[in-house]
């Protein structure tokens, strides 16, 4: 997949809309709404960088890759589903959700090379999410552009990781500080963010409208939609890339017995969500 791909490289006219599965139209509209988001997480990480403007220039280039998945999986989801409207869809989304360190401004990981590995975090996660969708999905059209996006998720890794060997010299993160950032910014994947997008894609946007927001109920439709995406090397590679800037190489058993806890618990969650294979 090659980088600097555009939506024309996306073959729309091979959509088959007898391929599409409810649940995954679904999570897709979610993921959307995050993706499109990204121009808050610019500004926040140019305020974090503030000075180095090599990073400032790839970080501008890294929200544009992202705002363009959020557009390619938006137009999926308004072919798949022709009375979806994304716009007062995301409009609905900005509007509840406004995380506190975007309003302050301040570095939500004290550093830049906590920061880095917080990002570092985010980018395993959708990579290996998108790899998942492109593996695993029925659909040629979303097939092809989960693979562009994989393709990016994977190349922002290694963008936040260099920057994360760049300034760790310097702040001198210790393996707890560093393992601390990496569970915590795994915490957060159960916050809002996901559990509001899934509630402003489906629930707002549909029949149910009038139906208040709540956190458990959203956050657990959303993982039953996402987690029959993943496989044994999915969740092995994200793990891998999760420990590296924490300082456990692929190999070390640590990380290998973290690969299959990981993998036992996401299937325990799985089976008590009722989550089925696609
Ligand atoms: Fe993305
Ligand atoms: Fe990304």
């Amino acid at each position: 997949m090659k980088e600097g791909w555009t939506l024309d490289d996306i073959p729309w006219d091979q959509f088959a809309p007898e391929r599409v599965d409810r649940q995954t139209l679904e999570a897709v509209k979610a993921a959307a709404m995050v993706e499109f988001n990204a121009a808050d997480y610019v500004a926040y990480l140019e305020r974090v960088f503030a000075g180095d403007e090599a990073m400032i220039e790839s970080i501008r280039r890294w929200g544009v890759e992202e705002t363009q998945h959020g557009r390619a999986l938006a137009r999926w989801a308004e072919m798949a589903d022709p009375a979806f409207r994304f716009d007062p869809a995301f409009a609905r989304f900005r509007e509840g959700y406004r995380p506190a360190h975007f309003e302050s401004g301040e570095a939500a990981r004290g550093g830049r090379a906590g920061e880095m590995i917080a990002r570092c975090v985010v980018e395993s996660g959708t990579s290996s999410f998108y790899s998942g969708i492109r593996d695993e999905t029925p659909e040629p059209v979303l097939k092809v552009i989960a693979a562009h996006i994989a393709a990016d998720e994977f190349r922002h890794y290694r963008l936040f990781y260099e920057a994360f060997l760049k300034y760790q010299p310097e702040e001198r993160l210790s393996f707890l500080e560093r393992a601390r950032v990496a569970v915590g910014r795994l915490a957060e994947a159960e916050d809002d963010e996901l559990a509001y997008a899934f509630y402003a894609a489906n629930i707002a946007s549909g029949t149910d409208s009038g139906e208040p927001y709540d956190r458990d109920t959203c956050s657990r439709e959303y993982n039953r939609r996402v987690l029959r995406f993943y496989r044994p090397q999915h969740v092995k590679k994200a793990v891998q890339m999760i420990l590296k800037p924490v300082g456990l190489s692929a190999q070390s058993r640590i990380t290998r017995a973290a690969s299959r806890l990981l993998w036992w618990e996401l299937q325990a969650r799985g089976r008590s969500l009722g989550a089925r294979a696609a």
